[in-house]
Formats: C-alpha cells, structure tokens, sequence
C-alpha cells in the first residue's frame, strides 16, 4: 500500500524549516492540514529566489491545485488571517476558495494579546519568551470552555453577550492583577462583523473533508508548528508552546483516526537553534546585540541567518543534541528525518554533537521532564571533523563530501531513525530526496 497520510513536525525548538518541504512535498497532496498552534509559526518558502513568509495559511497554498484546512487544534487570530488572505491575493493566488476552516478553532481576540504580553512583562527573568501573540491564553480559555469559536461568527447576537462576559472577565484581571489598561469591549466588538464577513464563507466540517479525501485514496499532508521540545507535555515545561506540537496533535487537532497516519517525517536542523527563553544544553552563547560570546555560535547564527520569521528576534544557536531528538524520536514515532541547513556547517574544521548528558552524577539518553532538571544537564559531546567544502544545492547523495556523509550517518545512528530528504538550500530546487515519503 501506498503512504497516502504524511504528518511533517518539528524535532527541535521550531524553526528546523518545516515550510519549505511542506511546500515540496505538497505537490504530491490534495490538501494541506493545519492542526495546532497560531500565527505564531513562522514559515518561510523561497520558490524560484523569491521568498513568502506564511503564519497561519498552510504552506500548501502556494500550489493552485490543494486545498489547505486549518483544523480545530489551531487558534485563529482573525486579524492575522486577513492580512495573510490579502497579502497572498495580491500575487495572484487564489486563497479565499482553497482555504476551509474549523468551526471549532478557538479565535485569538484583543484580550488575549493583551494577557499575554502583560503576564511576560509580569514574569520579568522568569519570562517564557512567547511571541506575545495571545496564543497561550486562547488555548486557555478553550480548555476553560469560555472561548469563542470561529463558528460562533456564525451568530453575532449570540457572540455578542458572551464576548462582552468574556472581555469583563478579563479585565478583571488586566485591570487589578497586572495593573495595565483595560480593553475595550466596543472595540473589539466593532471588528466582529468584519471577521464574521471574512470567515464564515470559509467554515467547513474539515474531519469530513479529511475522511472525503481519504475514501478517495487521495493522500493529505499534516504541517505541524513549532517544535517537538516546544510541546505542551513533552517539552521543556514551562518554557514551551501550549499546544500539542507532535504528531498525535495531528489526530485531534484535526480529527483523522491515528491508524489513518501513515508517515512521520521529522524536519531536523543539522545543528540546534532556540528562540525565546528555556533550556538549551548545547547552546553556544553570542549576542548580536553586543557582538559578544561564542565564536562558531555567530558563524550558524549568521551563516544560518538566525532570525525569526515571526518576531525577528535572534535565535540561539547551538550544537545538535541527540539526546533531545531521541525523545522526538519517541513521542512523535518518527519514521524519517529531513535534516535541514547542513550547508551552514560547510566552513566548520570541527562539529560537536551531543550524545548524552551528565545529570546529578549521572550519564542519561533521554532529557528530562521539566526545565529546572534540563538546566542542571551537562552536555557529553561527540567531536566529528568538519567537510569544509560547499553543499550548497548538491543534487546526489555521492556528491557530499565524504565527512557529510559520515556526519549524517552518525545523526541517523544517534537518533536510531534513517534521514529520508535531505535540504540543500532554502529553495524548493536544493533538495535532495533519499527515500520517496510517499512510496
Ligand atoms: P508562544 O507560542 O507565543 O506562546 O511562545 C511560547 C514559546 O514558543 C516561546 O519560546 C516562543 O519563542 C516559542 N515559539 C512559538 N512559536 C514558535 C515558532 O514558530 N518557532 C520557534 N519558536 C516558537
């Protein structure tokens, strides 16, 4: 039988290039799934030299003939969503009539930027770095079964009187818990009906769509956001995302059965990076801002350009951690790797690569459960020679440089899963497919 379901996640921190191969893979697909996250995700696709920064469209839209959903596990920012509408419509493409989306998704709404961006400022060191983009309080108030869905924009009168107890309840606590200025209920109810305008036309029952496609034998693709060790349960707690960012996310956060999954495809930097605050073992410490620290951690930073495609913000960079991808490994049931930006190591003499950590007088293979223990974790390194030649846009496994390739071979070892495509450059054109996914 042939792979028709392919799940394509995050094995690190985010930002290892899921968009790009999503967009690649795509042309296999009838539709694109969203299933978790916001507009918080950052993905880049650079086609033909030119480049398109998605959030919370699917990759996918770039290719006239899939569909893209955006599925129940996903929060809308409706704000966002129009903006991405309209600046994709201006290419040329056609958004409105490919995109469907979850009656069910919980909607962002004003109140819960504003909770956001006043709980990190509350934090102060302690602060988890979010996008400030409202997303850890809209899953809260999902799970509190207060939010307000995008079905909802389905009857204004109704939404109405529940967005004005919700607003009051939460300038409740912006008001006398964080001290900053409340927002108002008018406000936020006047955009309403321009949300309602934009995304009613677009509401469908996507586990339908998803079971239609799959009587048909027609494959789907499931693109996750940010990353596994970003997951609400699995990842470095409380310096994580809120939502399910591995693969199983893909089943209730888009309604498929797991059984229907057949492919995981693990997007994997050849290196590690980190955006916001939270434990990172291998991190080579460099600032931009003061052009101070490590020295091979500017040359990935820089050669790598390590700026986040949402918040612009200086990703930390660091050394491959095995021991971290082990985990992904387990909990996502990785099938395959992608290893993305092996071209950034072109210039090192020598890589690092973690192989386990030292904790309490111990050595381990897999992390531990929450932050406080990861940050008493010593890493144990590995040192492999460099290949210092250029990989850039190499089309045949035979070309790499010797050294890559052992390189490669002893990640796959590491982590116990085989590498199956390979990223040879940001462009569609620059990759290299070891094993057809969908085979
Ligand atoms: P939030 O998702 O905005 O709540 O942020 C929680 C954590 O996830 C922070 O460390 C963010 O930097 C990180 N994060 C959220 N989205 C992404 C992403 O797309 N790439 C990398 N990190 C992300």
């Amino acid at each position: 039988m042939s792979k028709r379901n392919l799940v394509v996640v995050g094995t690190q921190w985010g930002d290892e290039g899921k968009g790009k191969i999503v967009d690649l893979l795509t042309d296999r697909v009838a539709a694109v799934v969203r299933f978790q996250g916001g507009h918080n995700a950052g993905h880049t696709l650079v086609i033909d030299g030119k480049k398109t920064v998605l959030h919370l469209i699917p990759s996918g839209i770039l290719r006239e003939h899939v569909e893209c959903f955006i599925g129940n596990g996903v929060v809308l920012a409706p704000d966002a969503l129009k903006k991405e509408v309209e600046q994709l419509e201006l290419t040329g493409l056609s958004v409105k009539s490919r995109l469907k989306i979850s009656e069910a998704c919980p909607l962002i709404l004003d109140y819960h930027v504003a909770l956001d961006q006043a709980r990190e400022r509350a934090r102060g060191d302690l602060a988890i770095g979010t996008t400030g983009r409202g997303i850890g309080p809209a899953y809260e108030d999902k799970v509190a079964r207060r939010g307000l869905r995008a079905g909802d924009l389905k009857n204004l009168p109704k939404m109405k009187n529940i967005l004005a107890e919700t607003v009051d309840y939460h300038n409740f606590m912006l008001q006398n818990y964080y001290k900053v200025e409340p927002i108002s209920f008018e406000a936020v109810w006047e955009k309403c009906q321009a949300y309602a305008d934009l995304i009613v036309p677009m509401l469908a029952d996507v586990p339908s769509l998803i079971d239609g496609y799959n009587r048909e034998g027609k494959s789907l693709l499931f693109e996750g956001a940010q990353g596994t060790l970003l997951d609400i349960d699995h990842g470095t707690y409380p310096y994580v995302t809120s939502s399910n960012t591995t693969a199983g996310g893909a089943t209730s956060g888009a309604g498929i059965g797991p059984c229907q999954l057949d492919y995981v495809l693990g997007i994997t930097k050849a290196y590690a990076t980190r955006v916001g605050g939270g434990p990172f073992p291998t991190e080579l410490v460099y600032s931009v801002a003061e052009d101070s620290g490590d020295a091979i951690g500017k040359q990935l930073g820089e050669r790598g350009r390590e700026f986040g495609a949402t918040t612009g913000r200086q990703r930390r960079c660091g050394w491959f951690d095995a021991v971290a991808l082990r985990r992904s490994a387990q909990v996502n049931g990785l099938t395959g790797m992608c290893l993305t930006k092996l071209d950034v190591m072109d210039e090192l003499v020598e890589i690092k690569v973690c192989t386990a950590y030292e904790y309490q007088g111990k050595t381990i293979n897999f992390p531990p459960a929450s932050a406080d223990e990861y940050d008493l974790c010593q890493p144990v390194y590995e040192t492999l020679p460099g290949w210092q030649s250029s990989t850039v846009g190499i089309e045949c496994w035979d070309d790499l440089p010797e050294q890559a390739k052992a390189y490669i071979h002893y990640l796959e070892k590491q982590v116990g899963v085989p590498v199956s495509i390979l990223s040879t450059g940001p462009d569609r054109a620059e990759t290299l497919i070891l094993q057809d996914v969908f085979a």
